[in-house]
């Protein structure tokens, strides 16, 4: 029999539980022996709780106890679960972890920590929610050279750019219902921020390129900006508005950016709806490899938590053998260097005016037109592929023009 502690009995932790409980017999016939929970520490009182004779709030319970060799930890944030992890880690015991924050900050030293323990520090969870992408990322695509990544990697964004689409729910209305759902982080910005997708990519991007990506680093906007007139125009193109996380590798340099993009119907990730991840990997033998699924909620996220606790049972030894080297700071690339398509939707007071000016800007550009009352003092295009750093120049001038309101908004478009 193998005990395990969970720490921190919120949404994902109280799943953990509950899934071990649940699936007690074929869990244990996977991992070749049971697995028990044997505490669980959180400093809460819970009312009617299932798990209650487990509980604890005394820390020294779980790391005083040598019979407890594994531990999850689903506190979340960096404070209590970056002390605990190291305790654990230092202290002959793995650790399973679904907090993307910790790993996306402290990666290289944990999982070093790990190694020269000899002892295990796994976080499948953290990035799709129940998707299995962590592992195959490590092992069945190890043969691989990863070029690129891109995913809807935040099922909170995702959810409210579709209800607001589908249902024509204002942004509040939709949050509210993923909040209500348990999608949400108990900060909602770091979705909505697109933080949270931020911090994923680059651990995905650390595990793809074996050196630790820092989301510091990672340029990155969210979907506050986005509205329904803007998904309106992206209809009349035959697209969608997904907030994207991409991640490429050219040469020795590596580029990964969040934003919301303007993705064809004919792409594979504008059919990802609601809740539901999907991360395209594309690897130098396999080509592209899609993965989707359930990138958030209560089981899916316990599922691959316990999915780490049944490997490391599996597999005594250390399996963190991934040490994420830090990278040189000029290896990623600068946004301003990078190149895109945009769609810019102007509030104009001249028409003809806006037209002439942008067209000795930036030459031709393809006009969006819209039959829509909101859209008759608009001028709505998209560019040619043109860099961020000329783009922003761009901008700068056309807010500076009198025959132009405003910049209603600029999205950039995505190519697979
Ligand atoms: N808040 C996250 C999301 C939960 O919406 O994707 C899973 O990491």
């Amino acid at each position: 029999m193998v005990n395990i502690a969970v720490l921190g009995y919120g949404v994902v932790g109280s799943g953990v539980v509950e899934v071990i409980k649940k699936n007690r017999h074929s869990i244990g016939t996977r991992a070749g022996e049971e697995i028990k929970v044997k505490k669980v520490l959180d400093i809460r009182d819970f009312t009617d709780c299932p798990d209650a004779e487990l509980m604890t709030k005394d820390a020294e319970e779980v790391f005083k106890d040598d019979s407890i060799s594994i531990l999850v930890e689903t506190i979340g944030g960096t404070k209590f679960a970056y002390d605990f992890t190291r305790r654990a880690l230092s202290s002959g015991k793995s650790v399973v972890t679904s907090n993307k924050e910790l790993v996306a900050t402290h990666g290289p030293e944990l999982l070093k920590m790990a190694r020269d323990n000899n002892v295990s520090y796994l976080f499948e969870a953290s990035v799709g929610g129940g998707i299995p992408i962590v592992r195959p990322l490590n092992q069945c695509l190890a043969a691989n050279e990863i070029i690129g990544i891109a995913g809807i990697l935040n099922g909170t964004t995702n959810y409210i750019l579709t209800s607001m689409r589908k249902e024509g729910k204002d942004f509040g209305e939709a949050l509210k219902d993923a909040q209500e759902k348990g999608y949400a982080e108990a900060d909602p910005s770091s979705d909505i921020d697109g933080v949270d997708a931020c911090r994923k990519i680059a651990i995905l991007s650390s595990i793809s390129y074996n050196e630790f990506v820092d989301a510091n680093r990672i340029y990155t906007e969210g979907i506050r900006e986005i509205t329904l007139e803007d998904m309106q125009y992206a209809k009349e193109m035959d697209s969608k508005i997904k907030l994207l996380a991409i991640s490429r590798r050219y040469g020795e340099n590596i580029f990964a950016r969040v934003t919301p993009v303007i993705v064809n119907n004919s792409g594979q990730l504008a059919n990802v709806e609601g809740v539901f991840n999907a991360i395209i990997v594309r690897g130098n033998a396999i080509g592209d490899a899609m993965f989707y699924g359930r990138g958030a909620g209560k089981l899916p996220t316990a599922s691959a938590v316990v999915a780490d606790v049944i490997d490391i049972v599996k597999h005594v030894e250390s399996n963190s053998n991934n040490v994420w080297k830090i990278m040189n700071e000029n290896n990623i690339v600068n946004i301003d260097e990078t190149e895109s398509e945009f769609f810019v939707r102007l509030k104009v007071k001249n028409h003809e005016g806006a037209e002439k000016l942008v067209k000795s800007l930036i030459g031709d550009v393809e006009k969006v037109v819209l039959q829509m009352d909101f859209a008759k003092d608009e001028y709505a295009f998209k560019t040619d592929v043109i860099t961020e750093k000329s783009f922003k120049g761009f901008i700068k001038k056309l807010n500076q023009s009198d025959v132009i309101e405003k910049v209603a908004n600029t999205i950039r478009f995505f190519e697979e």
